[in-house]
C-alpha cells in the first residue's frame, strides 16, 4: 500500500490489517515506541474546514516521531491557482508524505502521482475513507464484528461518507441498506460498478432502520453545499430520532462521523444517548490514522 486513496481501492485483507494495528496502537496509547515517522515532515493540505480530521492527524504524526505541517489552501499558492500537479511536485521534493481534504478525488490522486509520496485522502467530494476506517473500528469493539450485522445510513444517499460505505460493505460482505430521497441516491452507473447485492438502496428511512444493529447518519449539506438550502427540504423524513430508532435492533448503536446538525439529520436526545459511541467513534480516528501512517511509512 503506497497510498490511501480510498475505501475502493483497498481489499478485505488490507482494511483488516489497519484495523489489527489500530487495536494495537489504541492499546499502546499515545507516543509509539518505534517512532516510524522519525525524522519526516507531513504536510497536511486543507481546502475544507476540519476539527476531527486535522487535530487527530496532527497528533497521531507527532506520536509517531513526525512534524506535521498543515497547509490551508489560504497559505499557500494552491488557492491562487496553482495547479495541484505544480504544488505536488516542490512538495513531493521537500515532504516525506501528505495528507489532503479537498473537492475533486481527482485532485488526490494526482497529488500522488505527480508528488511520488504517500498521500492519504482525508476527504473528498467521493470518499471519506479514514472516517470509515474510525467508524469500523468502532463496530469492532462495540458490536465485536459486523459479520451477521444489519448497518444502515439514512441520509444522502450519494455523499462521500456513503460511497465509502457501500465501498466497505462491497468488501467486506455485511449487509448496508442505505435510505434516501429519491433524487439524492446513488447512480446506476455507480450501482452497476459497486456490484454488491449486499448492498441495498431505498427510500424508506424504516424499511432500512428495521432490525439494524448500526444506524449512520451524517450532514444532509455537505461542506460546499452550504448554499443548498432546498436539499434539506427533502430530507424530512430521514432524521434519526427516536420514532426511526424504534424499528431497530433492541441494542443497536448510533453512529454520526461530525460535526452534527441537532435538528436536521439528528436529533438532539438521540445524539446525546449515543453519544459515548459517537466520541469514541471519533476518538477512533487518531487511532486508525495512525495504523494509516505506519502502513504507508513501510514503504
Ligand atoms: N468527521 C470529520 O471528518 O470531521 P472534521 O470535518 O471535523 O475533520
Ligand atoms: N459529508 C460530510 C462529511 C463531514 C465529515 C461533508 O463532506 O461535509
Amino acid at each position: 500500500m503506497k497510498h490511501l486513496l480510498s475505501i475502493e481501492e483497498l481489499s478485505a485483507d488490507q482494511i483488516n490489517l489497519l484495523l489489527d494495528s489500530a487495536v494495537r496502537l489504541k492499546a499502546e496509547r499515545g507516543y509509539h515506541s518505534e517512532q516510524p515517522l522519525a525524522g519526516q515532515t507531513w504536510a497536511m493540505i486543507f481546502t475544507k474546514s476540519s476539527t476531527r480530521t486535522r487535530v487527530s492527524f496532527e497528533v497521531g504524526i507527532r506520536e509517531l516521531g513526525g512534524f506535521p505541517m498543515f497547509l490551508s489552501k489560504n497559505d499557500i499558492q494552491l488557492g491562487r491557482g496553482e495547479p495541484i500537479k505544480d504544488t505536488a511536485r516542490v512538495l513531493g521534493r521537500m515532504v516525506h508524505g501528505c495528507i489532503i481534504r479537498t473537492f475533486a478525488q481527482q485532485d488526490v490522486v494526482d497529488f500522488a502521482e505527480y508528488s511520488g509520496i504517500p498521500t492519504i485522502n482525508a476527504l473528498t467530494d467521493d470518499e471519506h475513507p479514514c472516517q470509515i476506517l474510525a467508524d469500523l473500528l468502532t463496530v469492532k469493539e462495540v458490536l465485536g464484528s459486523w459479520e451477521g450485522k444489519k448497518i444502515a445510513f439514512i441520509g444522502d444517499g450519494f455523499s462521500n461518507m456513503t460511497i465509502s460505505w457501500m465501498w466497505a460493505a462491497k468488501k467486506l460482505g455485511f449487509e448496508l441498506a442505505v435510505a434516501a430521497p429519491a433524487t439524492f441516491q446513488p447512480t446506476a452507473e455507480f450501482l452497476a460498478k459497486l456490484d454488491a447485492p449486499n448492498v441495498t438502496i431505498t427510500t424508506d428511512p424504516v424499511l432500512a432502520a428495521k432490525g439494524a444493529h448500526v444506524i449512520n447518519t451524517d450532514v444532509w449539506l455537505s461542506m460546499g453545499q452550504e448554499d443548498q438550502k432546498d436539499k434539506e427540504e427533502a430530507f424530512g423524513p430521514f432524521q434519526v430520532n427516536a420514532s426511526l430508532l424504534a424499528n431497530a435492533d433492541p441494542d443497536h448503536i448510533v453512529l454520526h462521523c461530525l460535526p452534527a446538525y441537532r435538528g436536521k439529520e439528528i436529533t438532539e436526545e438521540v445524539l446525546e444517548k449515543h453519544a459515548d459511541v459517537i466520541f469514541q467513534e471519533a476518538e477512533n480516528r487518531l487511532h486508525a490514522q495512525k495504523a494509516i501512517l505506519v502502513a504507508l511509512a513501510e514503504k
